[in-house]
């Protein structure tokens, strides 16, 4: 027992402020069949030994192979691999059923897909509370530089970005002529919009309306439709069930939705109110920036995106 006694779903809203890359952590059973969890608890931890480490709940089916196992292998997840991320964080009896892998160093199962892979012999296991602290010496080890990792903050899956101030334009001495590359390029364009306007909107719809743009997420898609089973819900506002769950707790506390059974949430009178308190306020943030062109510009505009966003499909 802990001294202090903190409200757990606080605590981990507080933990879930640090951003993680997201993991599939495999080995094999005693039966010599694949298992295999999702986890954010990975980290580095020493170069000479090469080791790392992460910690696995007593509470999940495959402790007794992770802490008897001899080998297991660190699958870090790339930005397409949520659906990877959702299986292997699931009670499913066979969550390869649906994966592409073979076997690694010990038959520890290496996934096809992946932004980095760490193969490791099992170097300690600490005891940690209600977890269990693995640490690994890695034995080898490869990684795709060319793929975004997934990453793992507040909850939701995101793709890291490079941070707006960390791309301002310096002046040039020698600057070409023919313009600027960068600022005209439309990956960039579209960045900075999106930064810009996020970094404004979100903080208003904090002060102004009390939600988080987690709970915004899940209020904005039922001023359209009143009710989702969860399951439906978890990839709209891409976070894993578990991580929605505490969303709804969170929502349910403040009486903007409510259970109609345990696997569907139906926005309440007060929670309406807030969503169309937010949806007003978010229209008159993009009016006032829209306004800044021609109602011909700024219909052209999300036509334009629209069409772009159907073609890379
Ligand atoms: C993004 C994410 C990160 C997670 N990180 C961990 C973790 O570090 N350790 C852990 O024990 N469970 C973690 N979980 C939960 C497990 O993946 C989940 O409990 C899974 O069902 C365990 O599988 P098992 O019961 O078949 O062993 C995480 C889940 C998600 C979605």
């Amino acid at each position: 027992m802990s001294q202090t006694e903190f409200d757990a779903k606080d605590f981990r809203r507080a933990l879930s402020q640090f951003p993680t890359g997201v993991t599939v952590i495999t080995t094999l059973d005693a039966e010599g069949n694949p298992v295999g969890v999702t986890a954010s608890s990975f980290n580095s931890v020493s170069m000479d030994p090469t080791l790392v480490l992460w910690s696995i709940d007593k509470g999940a089916h495959s402790l007794s192979a992770f802490e008897n196992a001899e080998h297991f292998a660190v699958n870090v997840l790339g930005r397409d691999q949520v659906s990877t991320s959702n299986n292997f964080a699931s009670r499913g009896e066979d969550k390869f059923a649906n994966a592409n892998y073979s076997a690694g160093i010990g038959g520890a199962p290496v996934l096809d897909d992946y932004a980095a892979q760490f193969e490791c012999k099992t170097w300690a296991v600490y005891e940690g509370g209600d977890h269990l602290i693995l640490v690994g010496e890695v034995l080898d080890y490869r990684y795709n530089d060319g793929v975004e990792p997934l990453v793992f903050a507040r909850g939701s899956y995101a793709v890291s970005a490079q941070h707006p101030e960390m791309v301002k334009s310096a002046p040039c001495d020698n600057a070409a002529t023919e313009g600027d590359f960068v600022g005209d390029y439309l990956l960039y364009l579209l960045r900075e919009t999106y930064q810009r306007f996020s970094a404004d909107l979100y903080p208003k719809l904090k002060n102004e309306c009390g939600v988080t743009p987690e709970e915004w997420r899940v209020l904005a898609r039922m001023i359209n439709c009143p009710s989702y089973k969860i399951s439906d819900l978890t990839g709209m506002v891409m976070q894993p069930e578990v991580a929605l769950r505490e969303t709804a707790d969170w929502m349910v506390e403040k009486g903007f939705v409510e259970y109609k059974d345990k696997d569907t949430l139906a926005i309440t009178a007060q929670g309406s109110e807030v969503a169309a308190k937010m949806q007003k306020l978010a229209l008159a943030e993009e009016a006032a920036l829209l306004n800044q062109l021609t109602s011909e510009q700024s219909a052209q505009l999300k036509d334009n995106l629209k069409s772009l966003i159907e073609k890379l499909g």
